[in-house]
């Protein structure tokens, strides 16, 4: 395979196989991650849980569902050393594409007050601030606010 081909992102299912990796990023990159368990509810759940390769190494995953036509990103993130290449755009574009393939017609999710990457993201991809739900988070001294952001699909 060219060194080319090799850095090619592709994108799979993640199964339980993918869950040491996936912890290792989570809990990396949140001060409150996601447990094992979280992760594994959701592959279960049947929700769309997928990862992201480049070179054969797991370096983003994401979690979506999707219900009574909306779409709800529960979690999308992206290895430290592989952020602002456009990865997380890629994920999020995929997620679009799949909700819109489901008949969903708007996605929705939230996000923290204080994260200038997330709303970065969101913003640049069209999503509008639809409300604040205060104190949804859990922080380092007492909660913070969750922007809950929405797309029209
Ligand atoms: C937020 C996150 C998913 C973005 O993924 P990424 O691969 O790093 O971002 P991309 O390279 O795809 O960026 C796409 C656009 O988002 C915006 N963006 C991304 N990171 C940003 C940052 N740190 N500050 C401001 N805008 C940002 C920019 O508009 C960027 O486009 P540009 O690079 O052409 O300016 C990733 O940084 C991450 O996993 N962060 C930690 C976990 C997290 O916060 N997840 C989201 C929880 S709601």
């Amino acid at each position: 395979m060219s060194a080319l081909a090799n850095s090619v992102p592709h994108i799979r299912d993640m199964t339980e196989a993918d869950l040491g990796r996936v912890m290792a990023i989570e809990s990396s990159i949140y001060t409150h991650p996601w447990t094992r368990g979280n992760f594994l509810d959701s592959i279960k759940a049947g929700y769309c849980c997928e990862v992201m390769e480049v070179g054969g190494e797991v370096v983003a995953y994401g979690v979506l569902v999707i219900a009574a036509g909306e779409a709800h990103v529960l979690n999308i993130s992206v290895a430290r050393p592989w952020q602002r290449r456009g990865y997380g755009r890629t994920l999020l574009l995929r997620f679009i594409d799949q909700s819109r393939h489901a008949g969903a017609l708007q996605m929705l999710l939230e996000v923290r007050q204080s994260n200038e990457g997330g709303r970065g993201l969101y913003a640049s991809m069209g999503f509008r601030r639809m409300a604040v739900r205060p104190g949804y988070y859990p922080a380092v001294h007492g909660r913070e606010d969750a922007i809950l952001m929405g797309l029209d699909l």
